[in-house]
């Protein structure tokens, strides 16, 4: 049990909860350690010690963060981020990845400018400073490496069993020391075009995550983008930025002055990162629903499917009038309970249309794709409830049984072990539908049931290793 002294130092320092993905073991285990090391007797002696920046405050540093990473991480939010480098103005990008790890991200986005053909100049950066001598080598294990490309193969070369980053994509892309509680880096002309910083806000505390996104939103440059993790809550887009849907993914804009549209903020309350699952007969039965199953055939249209330069996307939201929406939601549940699912995903799909920043209406359209078994539209109308309302954990269980049935394991992962953490907070949705109150009814199953899940799959994970 992590002592309150230890958290806040850990916050303070680097703006993480010890509470996220399983910070708070590393960090138990690492004190212990160096305390009995360093011979101290008292956690406050220790905590005076890491208190100050230093030597020792870096080693606890490196010890807790997770820089767990690979090379084409989330491909689909890849091939959104390179629509984004290809759509915009002409010349060499400045982009900053933030929180690079082991550097696997910050080469993967060289590769990607190589292919398309657009100069970039990628700074990474990360807080732990051995990762980033592990990035400076840029040599991989064939694990890291094994979701390239056949095509981008080529800047790696196969040496001794492992796989060593060519010079000439190296030269595009530098590693710095940065810590994401302090100023950004300076960017090369003053703004950053693109800032991609993903699977980080995940470990945040509320606070210093939306700290940091003000100072993102401060440095991406008019007309530029801020891409932060799948799964990631943006708790509330900080002044100055917009969420916009870019190839159905939810991306961060800062609009030119001339073009900047007071959009209706979304209705996001910041708290605990995402959630997640519920039917899926070949995964197990975490909750088995009493809803009818689909009945109809055929491939629904994937929702809101806007180019980056769309500007519909940013087109203002119409004012919702709560009664229309209450009943145009309750028109597609009825739908969806008579098995009328495809009739259901057309009348939610409407709705996200005419309403994208609402995310009850994200989270329907998302479970009558799940039923209907379109995974993939099903995550990616999942991901944008999230986005828009982190409290929606009903949106994160579907979100991680998507994931598995898309076969994107730490994904799936990942959902469940913030499901299993978060404390589920009651839902308040103006629409009522059998499904949710099925949801509602067993709340703490849920939980139970992720819990369950994250551990089995982790002893499994432990039986392979050995
Ligand atoms: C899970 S990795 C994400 C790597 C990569 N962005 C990806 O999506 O695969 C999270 C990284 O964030 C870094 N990090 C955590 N807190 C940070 C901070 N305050 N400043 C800079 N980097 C931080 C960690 O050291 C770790 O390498």
């Amino acid at each position: 049990m992590t002592a309150p002294l230890l958290a806040n130092l850990i916050e303070r320092a680097t703006g993480l909860a010890i509470d996220r993905g399983g910070v708070s073991t590393m960090l138990d285990r690492f004190v212990a350690d160096r305390m009995r090391s360093l011979g101290h007797t008292s956690i406050e002696s220790y905590v005076a010690l890491a208190g100050s920046s230093g030597p020792e405050q870096q080693a606890l540093i490196d010890a807790i963060t997770v820089p767990h990473t690979w090379f084409y991480r989330d491909p689909e939010q890849l091939r959104t981020i390179e629509h984004l480098m290809a759509a915009a103005p002409p010349g060499p990008l400045a982009i900053w990845v933030a929180g690079c790890a082991t550097g696997e991200e910050a080469y993967t986005l060289a590769m990607i400018a190589r292919r398309i053909e657009r100069q970039v100049s990628v700074v990474a950066t990360d807080v732990n400073e051995t990762v980033l001598k592990a990035a400076q080598r840029g040599v991989y294990s064939a694990l890291a490496v094994r979701d390239v490309p056949e095509d981008d193969r080529r800047w790696l070369a196969q040496r001794d069993g492992k796989f060593v980053v060519d010079f000439t994509l190296r030269s595009g892309v530098s590693f710095a020391r940065h810590n994401l509680v302090d100023p950004p880096p300076p960017a090369p002309r003053g703004a950053w075009d693109l800032i991609v910083c993903r699977n980080v806000l995940i470990y945040f505390a509320p606070t210093p995550a939306s700290r940091l996104l003000a100072r993102f939103a401060r440095a991406v440059r008019e007309g530029g983008w801020l891409v932060v993790g799948a799964s990631e809550v943006v708790f509330e887009p900080p002044p100055g930025l917009e969420l916009v849907s870019s190839d159905s993914r939810l991306v961060l804009h800062r609009p030119p002055r001339h073009l900047a549209t007071v959009l209706p903020r979304p209705k996001l309350r910041g708290m605990p990162p995402t959630v997640p699952p519920l039917i899926d007969p070949a995964i197990g039965p975490a909750i088995a629903p009493t809803i009818a199953p689909a009945t109809a055939a055929g491939i629904p249209r994937e929702p809101v499917r806007m180019s980056a330069g769309d500007t519909a996307a940013r087109t203002p939201v119409k004012p919702v009038n709560p009664d229309d929406l209450v009943s145009a939601l309750g028109r597609g549940h009825g739908l969806f309970e008579q098995g009328e699912i495809l009739a259901a995903i057309e009348a939610y799909d409407q709705l996200a249309r005419a309403h994208p920043s609402i995310a009850e209406v994200w989270l329907f359209l998302g479970i009558a794709h799940y039923a209907h078994g379109n995974a993939e539209a099903a995550a990616s109308a999942l991901r944008a409830s999230l986005c828009l309302d982190a409290t929606m954990w009903p949106a994160g269980f579907y979100l991680a049984r998507a994931y598995e049935r898309l076969g994107r394991r730490a994904d799936a992962l990942q959902q469940y072990d913030l499901i299993a953490v978060a404390e589920l907070p009651p839902l308040t949705l103006q629409s009522s539908s059998a499904v949710i109150n099925e949801l509602r009814a067993l709340r703490h199953d849920v939980r139970n049931a992720a819990r369950r899940l994250t551990a089995e799959r982790t002893a499994r994970a432990r039986r392979l290793l050995k």
